[in-house]
């Protein structure tokens, strides 16, 4: 039994052929994922995987990485179990081209060798999860999100009655945040329309699921061609170049790093480590690869965390059915809710 790290159900493995002894049957069923998805293929939206392009689609994979329909199988309801990505038949190539490269540094022959290792290795799951992760992301992606914050939820926020002594703090919540660009991005709009206001403060959690992303955005370092995507009224006070380094990576100044803190959280988990209330979540372009009733089962926790009159931003294609949330969130445009009773 494995307990994921950031949350999440716990999976059971099967010992694979070659370690299987009779009666060591020690695999739970996990629940198949219900064929009604969003109709939004990953790859449309996300583009190739590194991985996608170095191994996939080659004629050269040798017959043990071929990964056979009962493996793809079995790794599909695993990867769902653990992270809630529902993975078509169609992405048995994709799956393939992924793991290959792990098989071989593994030392491992064939796909069902890597079962059961990750029977015997269930720590092996992360790393498995992290390669199955599309995590393309870039700043300021789906502008308006970022006009709507400054010029109506952040204004919102501040304009709220608060106590005497009440500590005036905004509180968001980027969620598969990937790399950071994103949770970055809010911040330096937070930091732009606070600078007007110097009693406010902000704090702004980034997390995600893959470890191997959430360490590139606690690293916060990112080539100087990102910075294209920055509007320069942003990138001129809030980023610097690292001058001790040729290759032109860029990073955040102070203030924009001390506002953004990352953590580990599995949308799939039941419950989320959050106990402020929010004044928005950011949740975007992760709700593709979900079932939609698990979308709307992660939708209605969020709905929980967000203060009366919050807001939540999903990814452009992620519309909601508004009527599964009736009394609770209400439409306002662009893939933009906010939570009913503000
Ligand atoms: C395509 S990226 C989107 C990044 C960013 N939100 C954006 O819109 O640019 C999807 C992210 O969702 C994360 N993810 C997938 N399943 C998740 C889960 N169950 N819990 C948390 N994050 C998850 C992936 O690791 C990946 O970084």
């Amino acid at each position: 039994m494995h307990s994921f790290p950031g949350g999440g159900t716990a999976v059971k493995l099967r010992a694979g052929k070659k370690n299987h002894r009779p009666g060591e049957e020690r695999r739970v069923r996990v629940e198949s994922p219900t064929p009604d998805v969003a109709d939004v293929d990953m790859e449309d939206v996300d583009g190739l995987h590194p991985d996608d392009r170095t191994e996939g689609h080659s004629l050269t994979v040798p017959a043990g990485y071929r990964l056979r329909r009962g493996s793809f199988n079995h790794l599909r309801e695993i990867i769902y179990t653990m992270s809630g990505i529902h993975l078509k038949d169609a992405k048995q190539q994709m799956v393939q081209s992924r793991l290959t490269k792990r098989l071989r540094i593994l030392g491992l022959s064939s796909f069902e060798q890597y079962i059961a290792y990750l029977g015997e290795h269930p720590e092996e799951l992360t790393d498995m999860i992290n390669r199955i992760t599309t995590n393309k992301t870039y700043f300021f992606r789906e502008p308006r999100h970022f006009s709507f914050l400054e010029e109506h939820a952040l204004p919102d926020c501040i304009g709220r009655p608060t106590s005497v002594g009440e500590r005036r703090v905004i509180n968001g919540w980027c969620a598969a945040a990937s790399t950071g660009e994103e949770p970055y991005s809010i911040a330096m709009v937070v930091a732009e329309f606070l600078s007007r206001y110097p009693s406010w403060s902000a704090r702004i959690l980034a997390s995600d699921l893959d470890t191997a992303v959430l360490a590139k955005g606690i690293r916060g370092e990112y080539p100087e061609v990102a910075l294209q995507d920055i509007p320069r009224r942003y990138s001129g006070p809030y980023t610097q170049r690292n001058q001790f380094r040729r290759d032109g990576v860029v990073s955040f100044s102070d203030p924009i790093r001390e506002m953004v803190h990352f953590r580990q959280i599995n949308l799939m988990a039941e419950r989320y480590p959050i106990r402020t209330q929010l004044d928005f979540i950011f949740c975007r372009n992760v709700f593709i690869y979900f079932t939609r009733q698990d979308r709307d089962r992660v939708v209605h926790r969020m709905v929980d965390l967000l203060r009366p009159g919050g807001y939540l931003f999903l990814g452009h294609s992620e519309v909601l059915d508004i009527d599964m949330f009736r009394g609770r969130l209400r439409f306002l445009a662009n893939t933009t809710y906010q939570k009913a009773g503000g």
